[in-house]
C-alpha cells in the first residue's frame, strides 16, 4: 500500500489522510478520488492542476503540500477580529474616490510593494496568474509619456480638422474608428484646451503602476482589472489615492515608443493603468449612484 501521493507538484501523506474528501469536492480539477479506501491523484494530474492551492486549503489535517508553493498561516489570516466586517468594507468603498489631484510627496516604494503584494492573492481566470506590474515612480518619465500622448492627440485633432487629412485618415481606418474618432472630435478638442491650461489630462502626475500579461495566454483585460481594484480599495485603506488610466491603457498599446518607455515585455499587453499619490483633494460627500439594476429570477 502506498504511504505517499509524491509527483512533480504534490506531495499527500496517505497514512495522516482521514478520507474525508475535502479536497475531492473542492478541487475544481476534479484531480482527485478514492479508490480501494486510498485517494488517488489523476495520472493527468501535473498538466491538470491549475495550482489553486484549495486541496491544500481545504484539507483538516494538513496532509497536502504543494511542492514550491507558500502558505500563509491561519493564526495570522483568519482571525475574526482582524477582518474588515461589511460595514467597514462599505466604507470604504464607498470612500473612494478618483483621484486627479495629488501631493509632491512620492508614494514609498514599500507601500506600492505592500499594495502588489497584496494584488497577488486577487483571482485569476484558470489561476493563471498571467499579471505583471511595472511602476514608474519617476516623474519625468511620467511626464514624457503623458507627453507624447498630447502630440498623438494633437496631430490626429489638427488632421481630422483638415478635409484633405481627414480623407486620408478615412482610408486608413476602420469605418468604425473612424465614426468614433469624429464623434470624439470635440471631446478630444476639449481635452487639448485643458491640456494646454497645464493640466496632465493623462495622468494626473501621479505615479504610475501599469498591470500587463502575456497576450498569448488571455484574460488579461479582466484580471488586471479586478487587481486594479484590489489595489484601488487597500491604497484607500493606506490612506493612498489612485485613478485609472483607461486613455494611459489605450495609448499604451497602440504606442511603440510608450511601450520602449515602461519597458513592456514582447507579446505583452497593458490590461490596466493607474495613477497613485497622496491626495490633495478631500471629498466630503459620496457622490450618489443609479439605483441598483436587478433581475431576479
Ligand atoms: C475602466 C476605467 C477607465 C477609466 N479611465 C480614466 C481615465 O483615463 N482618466 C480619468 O481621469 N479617469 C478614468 N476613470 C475614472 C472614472 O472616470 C471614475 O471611476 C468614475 O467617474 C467614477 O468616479 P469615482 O471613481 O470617484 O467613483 C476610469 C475608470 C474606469 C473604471
Ligand atoms: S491546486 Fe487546485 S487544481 Fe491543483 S489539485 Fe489542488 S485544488 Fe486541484
Ligand atoms: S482533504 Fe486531506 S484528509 Fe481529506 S481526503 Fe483530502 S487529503 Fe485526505
Amino acid at each position: 500500500m502506498r504511504s505517499k501521493i509524491n509527483n512533480a507538484i504534490i506531495n499527500v501523506d496517505l497514512e495522516g489522510c482521514t478520507l474525508c474528501k475535502a479536497c475531492i469536492t473542492d478541487c475544481v480539477a476534479g484531480l482527485f478520488y478514492i479508490e480501494s479506501d486510498t485517494l488517488h491523484v489523476v495520472d493527468e494530474f501535473e498538466e491538470l492542476c491549475i495550482l489553486c492551492g484549495h486541496c491544500v486549503a481545504v484539507c483538516p489535517v494538513d496532509v497536502i503540500k504543494l511542492k514550491n508553493f507558500e502558505i500563509k498561516s491561519p493564526d495570522d489570516i483568519y482571525k475574526t477580529e482582524d477582518m474588515p466586517n461589511f460595514k467597514s468594507l462599505y466604507n470604504l468603498v464607498l470612500k473612494r474616490r478618483s483621484i486627479r489631484q495629488f501631493k509632491d510627496t512620492p508614494v514609498p516604494k514599500e507601500l506600492i510593494e505592500k499594495l502588489l503584494d497584496l494584488a497577488r492573492f486577487s483571482p485569476t481566470g484558470s489561476n493563471t496568474e498571467n499579471v505583471y506590474y511595472t511602476v514608474i515612480k519617476d516623474k519625468d518619465t511620467v511626464a514624457k509619456i503623458s507627453n507624447y500622448i498630447t502630440i498623438k492627440v494633437k496631430r490626429l485633432a489638427e488632421t481630422l480638422e483638415d478635409p484633405k487629412g481627414r480623407e486620408s485618415i478615412k482610408a486608413r481606418m476602420s469605418k468604425e474608428e473612424f465614426n468614433l474618432a469624429i464623434e470624439n472630435l470635440p471631446k478630444t478638442k476639449n481635452i487639448l484646451r485643458t491640456i494646454e491650461s497645464g493640466v496632465d489630462f493623462w495622468c494626473w502626475e501621479g505615479e504610475l503602476i501599469f498591470i500587463h500579461g502575456d497576450l498569448t495566454i488571455g484574460g488579461i483585460s479582466t484580471n488586471s482589472a479586478i487587481a486594479a481594484a484590489h489595489i484601488m480599495l487597500a491604497a484607500e485603506a493606506l490612506g493612498l489615492g489612485t485613478c485609472s488610466l483607461g486613455y494611459l491603457t489605450f495609448h499604451a498599446n497602440q504606442s511603440e515608443t510608450i511601450k520602449k518607455i515602461i519597458n513592456l515585455p514582447k507579446n505583452h499587453e497593458v490590461g490596466y493603468a493607474l495613477t497613485i499619490g497622496y491626495p490633495k483633494v478631500k471629498y466630503k460627500r459620496v457622490p450618489s449612484r443609479r439605483p441598483l439594476r436587478v433581475q431576479w429570477f
